[in-house]
């Protein structure tokens, strides 16, 4: 059976490694010429725990047009414009693309996150000829992914997934073949169920990140540590409140949940207000920033973490460079992160030479090896502002540091 797929992004090259692992054959498809070229060198242009082995055992070809396949999957992007309203325009012209290779008996996938209805109000039109009807003549099923960056191989084996048919059958035979590796449950529903699904999954994650985060503004107003707050509420049997932070990024969290607000706006009011919260943070941690630096210009403040989540190199919709933007009007900034090249040619310690603050904004691994001595050192004063609660708070203390820690209203800036 060949498996064509779309888009050889952070979802498809793993899926495509994947099927390809099982014994399938797969061909890549992306309209980006470098990624190809390095698929086919049998280099990969993502980072992921474990994909290089298995590609470099299981590799699959890429090219830039789709070709005649059993099973197309799409995995494309789904961003959103300036007003936050999702654009499909990949999704539409992947299912263009492919369209032309479409036969009879052909299963459709769309991976990619949409906002309910995509898939029979926009792809199915797309795909369909007078000859060849979706539902009778070949199959179309909504499957959603849901894995996390940094355990994507895990959580594609281990995850339950739901396949939402435009018919049932569709969505059995999507089933079967995603058995193929899925070791968790494979649900079947309709397309709408699914697409809406998926999207209320990260809609829960953004409203209660948001609490967590409306929770770090109520205990820095009350004097109190929120990280302590959440720690005991937690300790209920039923209750678990996430972890603020100097603000949300990728994909699930900042952007999916506006998929649901474009489609039912006046019921949704509680979700556009999570968005709006989780979007304010990092203008709340420049505020922090300032008041810890008694000014707001001519400082110099080194920032730790590009990316928007600890131990990947992905830097989209990052909270970081929001931060960058608002300091760096009138202050020198500096950025550090070992997994993104583009901010590691510079030393750590060449970033720290003589700053005013040292502000850590993404939990990477690597940043509790960090020789904090050495920087308070070279540092022109040894500040440091903690907004994922990862710093051990005692021993840079001791070191001499001043430390600050968002949403602890107990210390005082
Ligand atoms: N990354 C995640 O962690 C994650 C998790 C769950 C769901 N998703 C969803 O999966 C989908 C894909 O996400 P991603 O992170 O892989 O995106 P991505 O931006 O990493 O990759 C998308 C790829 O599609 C390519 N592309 C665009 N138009 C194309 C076309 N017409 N033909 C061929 N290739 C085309 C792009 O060049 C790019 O390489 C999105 O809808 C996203 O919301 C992502």
């Amino acid at each position: 059976m060949k498996i064509c797929i779309i888009g050889l992004g952070y979802i498809g090259i793993p899926t495509a490694t994947m099927f390809a692992s099982k014994g399938y054959e797969v061909i890549g498809v992306d309209i980006r010429e470098n990624v190809v070229k390095a698929i086919n060198s049998k280099h990969l242009p993502i980072e992921e725990k474990g994909l290089s082995e298995l590609f470099s055992n299981h590799p699959f070809k890429a090219s830039l047009t789709p070709e005649i396949a059993d099973v197309f999957i799409i995995c494309v992007g789904t961003p959103t414009d300036e007003n936050r309203k999702v654009d499909l325009t990949a999704v539409i012209s992947a299912s263009r693309d492919i369209a032309p290779y479409i036969k009879r008996n052909d299963l459709v996938i769309l991976e990619s996150t949409v906002p309910p209805g995509t898939t029979n109000d926009i792809v199915l039109p797309i795909l369909e000829k007078e000859n060849l009807k979706a539902g009778v003549d070949f199959n179309l099923v909504h499957s959603p992914e849901r894995v996390i960056p940094g355990n994507m191989l895990q959580e594609l084996l281990s995850n339950d997934r739901i396949m939402g048919g435009i018919t049932r059958e569709g969505a059995v035979r999507a089933k079967e073949l995603y058995s193929s590796f899925v070791k968790g449950q494979i649900y079947v529903t309709d397309a709408k169920t699914a697409e809406t699904a998926k999207l209320m999954e990260n809609t829960f994650r953004t409203v209660n990140i948001a609490l967590a985060n409306e929770v770090a503004m109520i205990s820095e107003t009350l004097g109190i540590n929120a990280w302590e707050v959440i720690e005991l509420a937690n300790k209920h049997p039923r209750v678990n409140i996430h972890s603020p932070g100097p603000g949300v990024g990728g994909h699930c969290i900042p952007v999916d949940p506006w998929f649901i607000v474009e489609k039912a706006p006046e019921e949704s009011q509680l979700i556009r207000m999570s968005l709006e919260k989780n979007h304010s943070m990092p203008a709340f941690t420049v505020n922090r920033i300032f008041n810890i630096l008694g000014g707001e210009k001519g400082f110099k403040i080194c920032l730790l973490g590009a990316t928007y989540k600890a131990n990947t190199d992905d830097i989209r919709e990052s909270p970081t460079f929001d931060i960058v933007r608002l300091l760096e009007k009138e202050n020198q900034v500096t950025l550090y992160d070992p997994h993104v090249n583009e901010y590691s040619e510079k030393d750590l310690y060449d970033c720290c030479e003589s700053c005013d603050l040292l502000v850590l904004l993404v939990d990477h691994q690597q940043f509790k090896d960090i020789d904090y001595l050495k920087l308070h050192k070279i540092m022109k004063k040894p500040q440091l502002f903690d907004t994922k609660n990862f710093i051990n708070r005692k021993s840079v203390t001791e070191l001499g540091f001043s430390y600050h820690l968002l949403g602890d209203g107990s210390l005082k800036d």
